[in-house]
């Protein structure tokens, strides 16, 4: 499978970014978990970071064409990117909601999610282990 992984805004700053939530491992050791897994599963890998949401929906639309599905983590843009939702569904991507933290037990702005009603699985709270078992739910629609 060919598989986006996108990580929205202020994941660049994993590792030193509230370490006691997010851990003390950098977006560069969160991706080297991601790439070694993606390649015992044989998946092909786009990775991509931004702070920005028109530069997420853009390179969604250049690579959709490339992917079988989408795994991302909207960060912030997880509570109100209609912009984001809209392009998921625009797209028609099969799409994977990742976060590190759970959004439902935090700040009551992060229990609400726009993106989750275009996405086909939530995968949240278990840091790193959120986008490997969104990876292994992606290997499941491979052989459905
Ligand atoms: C996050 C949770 C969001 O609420 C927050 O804005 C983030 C990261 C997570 O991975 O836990 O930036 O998506």
């Amino acid at each position: 499978m060919n598989i986006l992984v996108v990580h929205g805004p202020n994941l660049h700053l994993l590792g030193r970014r509230k370490p006691e939530l997010y851990g003390r491992d950098s977006l560069e050791k969160l991706n080297a978990a991601i790439k070694k897994h993606a390649a015992a599963l044989g998946f092909k890998l786009r990775l991509f970071q931004s702070n920005s949401e028109g530069a997420i929906i853009d390179f969604l639309t250049a690579n959709a064409a490339w992917a079988d599905a989408l795994v991302i983590n909207p960060a912030a843009y997880t509570h109100y990117s209609y912009a984001i939702r809209d392009a998921i569904e625009a797209l028609e991507l099969p799409a994977v909601e990742v976060h590190l933290t759970d959004i439902g037990t935090r700040e009551p702005f992060r229990r609400i999610s726009v993106i989750k009603p275009v996405c086909l699985a939530q995968f949240k709270g278990e840091g790193e282990l959120s986008y490997l078992k969104a990876l292994d739910y992606c290997a499941s629609l491979a052989k459905k």
